[in-house]
């Protein structure tokens, strides 16, 4: 399938946007059904180019990905960063990846957008990976004060997620509590977060 038909045929879930919009932004979601494949490399290499591309403030690409492949050492260590509940699943992903960043600009001040740019690269990382029929899951409960040691981080780098990659699994898999919440989610209506001019309501009078 061209990867464009994998955006319709393997993913397409019922979500209704408001506006037209480009399918990939209602077709993403995060699923916990994982096949219990390794990920191939070349496949994890093309998600993470896509997260390359992602804007940052002056360009600074404060992001880096450090990954993990599902069956190596390095894997477990990943996981066991991982509040239980995130563990329980995950465990199943192809490949793990915590995207962190440089808090610190090139010329030693501080980075003001950092962790919104690491949000970029997420975003960019997970429509590229849907649109490869893949799925990528972000988790943030894990242990932040740990992550830093495990990870190998130099000193400045925050994790900002763990994100679970790989390829999708039968959800019928999965555990009963976590069957019922494989679906996607809905949204706020637009009306409750966009405000003309200010966000303070009008004044009286
Ligand atoms: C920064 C971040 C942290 C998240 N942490 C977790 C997590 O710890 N465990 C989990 O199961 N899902 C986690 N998620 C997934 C969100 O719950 C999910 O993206 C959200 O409910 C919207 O659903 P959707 O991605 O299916 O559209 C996280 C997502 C983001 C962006």
């Amino acid at each position: 399938l061209s990867v464009e038909e994998n955006i319709m045929a393997t993913h397409t879930v019922d979500r209704a946007s408001a506006h037209e919009i480009l399918p990939q932004f209602t077709a993403r979601w995060s699923s916990r059904a994982f096949a219990p494949t390794a990920l191939d490399e070349a496949q994890l290499f093309r998600v993470l180019e896509a997260a390359r591309w992602a804007p940052s403030g002056s360009n600074t690409q404060p992001w880096r990905f450090v990954y993990a492949l599902r069956g190596t050492p390095e894997f477990a260590r990943f996981l066991e960063l991982m509040v239980p509940f995130n563990r329980s699943w995950a465990a199943h992903a192809g490949a793990l990846v915590a995207l962190v960043s440089t808090d610190t600009l090139p010329d030693g001040r501080p980075h003001p957008s950092h962790a919104f740019d690491a949000g970029a690269a997420w975003m960019s990382l997970a429509l590229q990976a849907h649109a490869m029929g893949l799925h990528a899951h972000a988790i943030g409960g894990y242990d932040r004060t740990a992550a830093p040691a495990a990870l190998g981080l130099p000193a400045g780098f925050a994790p900002q997620v763990l994100i679970a990659l790989g390829h999708p699994g039968d959800p019928a898999a999965l555990p009963a509590e976590l069957l019922t919440r494989e679906r996607p989610s809905d949204r706020k209506p637009l009306s409750d977060l966009v405000f003309r001019g200010s966000f303070a309501p009008a004044q009286a009078g």
